[in-house]
């Protein structure tokens, strides 16, 4: 079955980015000129997504406002509600309704791809084996506690060719580095069979209360129903104050008609 509609995860309270996101949602913040929101909408009308639904909460009416503006003749905008800050698990059962029983891509708006080729080649492995398949990446050993975590079938080594498609075989949630099962992590871009929403119903919440999706993944692996794709696309993680500072200035350096202006203002200062 084609996969048609993007869930984008956007309820969480901001509080990395206060004072900014008292009145403002992280997810509307500008990189330079653009909602990192818009961002990911893009990405999704440019992996053929003809719906993108918006989870957000009635406290952040702004995301409501801009979805409302959203929609081109390529995507209609819609959103669906999470209500209490329970976790990305609950986000996603919280689109049920909204994405009924398909297919879907979720999206974190806390990482901004450098192109939609990822999203891309993840539909294409779901059209091709009906398993759900999320994004990976290798990382340092020290950051491996900050992600989700996978083995992957045939060992570490077996990942090794960029954009290459692996069967999961496990996957933990941020764990301890002394629990890391390798040094590959989940990113934010995940195509789902509806079968996860039968999984999200039997989860129980982790130590900090809330639902993670990881916990429905897990079960999906157990069951040999989820691939990956290890990926050595350009990322911005823009889920930090810094992480998003980096991503406007290298976004900005990139764009053909401010790029230029900005390059030529950085040297002048670093070479005073
Ligand atoms: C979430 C997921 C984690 C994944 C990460 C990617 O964590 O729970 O498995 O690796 O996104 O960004 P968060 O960063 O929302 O805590």
């Amino acid at each position: 079955m084609a996969v048609r509609t993007a869930v984008i995860p956007a309820a969480g309270m901001g509080t990395r980015f206060l004072p900014a996101t008292r009145a403002t949602p992280k997810e509307l913040l500008p990189i330079y000129d653009t909602p990192a929101l818009q961002f990911v909408i893009d990405e999704a009308a440019q992996a053929g997504c003809t719906r993108v639904v918006i989870v957000t909460s009635r406290a952040k009416p702004s995301i409501e406002n801009y979805a409302a503006v959203a929609s081109t003749d390529k995507v209609a905008v819609s959103v669906a509600y999470q209500d209490s800050p329970l976790g990305l698990g609950h986000a996603v059962s919280c689109a049920r309704q909204a994405v009924g029983d398909e297919p879907f891509v979720v999206m974190l708006p806390d990482e901004i791809m450098g192109d939609a080729s990822l999203t891309k080649q993840l539909i294409e492995l779901f059209e091709k084996s009906g398993k759900s398949s999320i994004g990976l990446k290798r990382v340092a050993p020290a950051e491996v506690s900050s992600y989700g975590n996978v083995k992957v079938a045939g060992g570490a080594g077996v990942a090794g060719d960029a954009n290459s498609s692996v069967e999961i075989l496990q996957v933990v949630e941020k764990p301890k580095p002394a629990d890391a099962v390798s040094d590959i992590v989940i990113i934010g871009r995940y195509v789902l069979s509806p079968k996860v929403f039968e999984k999200l119903e039997l989860i129980k919440p982790s130590n900090n209360g809330e639902l993670q999706l990881t916990d429905a993944l897990a079960m999906l692996a157990n069951e040999q129903a989820l691939l990956g794709v290890v990926s050595e696309i350009t990322r911005y993680d823009t889920g930090t104050p810094m992480g998003l500072l980096r991503a406007v200035i290298e976004i900005a350096l990139d764009r053909k008609d401010i790029g230029p202006q900005l390059n030529a203002w950085l040297r002048e200062k670093f070479n005073k």
